[in-house]
């Protein structure tokens, strides 16, 4: 798959695009933007790790989520040389509630939970992935070289999630998968006081 067309099938997977007010937000705080990257790439690797943890039986699934931490923690690492370069210094930030907002609808226990989890994981790259394409035209050329660089692997990192969640499901993940689109979308559009990479509609604090 070309870059374009992955971009085309993450834009159909979502609900809805990045609102243009949250990309003017995120124009104006670059500083914050770069922060909660760090953090978000953080996350993603800590999300691989603790499924290597709780499924150890599943072989495809210790491959992919083994590369895909390694790859996040690279990625965390291009992010805090960045900051460095321009003086940003890295501090705590809290949380949006996105990511929180998605994990508390996932089904408690066994095979179900593993699939909301992966679900969520194949959202969380996607958002991650659009807002990536979204934000690289409007940004300085290093900004922009390093945003589309991490495209393509965001890009997979979105279809290894869902292709796990389909070889692990025992019935279609079709209606988990509409569910949670539905969800990933309210979280997208509703208004957030507080700016983050994976935050809402922003609206004055
Ligand atoms: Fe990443
Ligand atoms: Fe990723």
């Amino acid at each position: 798959m070309t870059l374009d067309e992955i971009l085309s099938e993450i834009g159909g997977f979502l609900a809805c695009a990045t609102p243009d007010a949250w990309v003017e937000e995120a124009l104006k705080q670059q500083e914050i933007l770069l922060i909660d990257h760090a953090n978000c790439e953080k996350k993603a690797a800590t999300t691989a790790m603790n499924l290597l943890y709780k499924h150890v039986d599943r072989e495809d699934l210790l491959k992919k989520m083994s590369q895909l931490a390694r790859e996040e923690l690279l990625h965390f690492e291009q992010v805090i040389a960045i900051m460095r370069e321009r003086g940003i210094a890295y501090r705590h930030v809290s949380s949006s509630r996105y990511a929180a907002g998605l994990r508390e609808a996932v089904r408690k226990g066994g095979e179900n939970e593993l699939i909301d989890v992966l679900i969520i994981g194949a959202f969380i790259e996607a958002r991650s992935c659009e807002r990536f394409a979204k934000l690289a035209p409007l940004l300085d050329s290093q900004l922009e070289k390093f945003y589309r660089s991490l495209l393509r692997s965001e890009g997979r990192h979105y279809q290894d999630y869902l292709g796990l969640a389909q070889q692990y499901a025992k019935e279609s993940i079709q209606p988990r998968v509409a569910f949670f689109r539905a969800l990933e979308g309210e979280l997208i559009e509703q208004p957030d006081t507080e700016f983050r990479f994976h935050s809402g509609v922003p609206t004055a604090a």
